[in-house]
């Protein structure tokens, strides 16, 4: 597994990751993204040099996203790609990469505390 730098290629991605119900019911936010605002979003994010957002791929295949902000990590793994070991390959891969980060998770998201805690990060259970 690698972890590449996101672009603005990877906007259509990130938006349906993001807009799955699945992944917006273990969000804060759990409200629709609406196109042009995660467009205005990405832009701004990536100006960024450090921006901190990333795409995993196995064999160019992109799997899952991480973000980094400062000393927390967040992450969606795609939908068709969950429950195979994704989600903790991909927490390995960032702690080799980033260092130990936290993790913000709600309680009922067993699946991102095991995937968190195996992969060594510090889990923070969020309401
Ligand atoms: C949470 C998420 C990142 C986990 O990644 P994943 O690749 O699906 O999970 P893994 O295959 O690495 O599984 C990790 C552990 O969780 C378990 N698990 C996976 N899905 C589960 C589910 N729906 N319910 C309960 N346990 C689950 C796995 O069985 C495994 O435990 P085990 O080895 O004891 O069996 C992924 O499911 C996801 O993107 N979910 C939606 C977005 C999200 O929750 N992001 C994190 C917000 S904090």
């Amino acid at each position: 597994m690698e972890l590449r730098k996101a672009t603005m290629d990877d906007a259509k991605l990130l938006f349906d990751w993001r807009n799955d119900p699945e992944t917006r019911q273990v969000s804060r936010d759990t409200s629709e993204l609406v196109w042009d605002s995660h467009v205005g979003w990405l832009t701004r994010r990536l100006q960024c040099e450090d921006h901190g957002l990333y795409i995993a791929e196995v064999d160019g295949i992109p799997v899952g996203t991480v973000r980094i902000d400062r000393d927390e990590i967040s992450y969606t793994v795609a939908p068709e790609q969950r429950q195979k070991g994704v989600g903790e390959a991909m927490l390995v891969e960032a702690k080799r990469a980033f260092g130990q980060k936290v993790a913000e998770v709600k309680r009922e998201n067993i699946a991102s505390m095991k995937a968190a805690e195996r992969a060594g990060h510090i889990v923070k259970f969020v309401d």
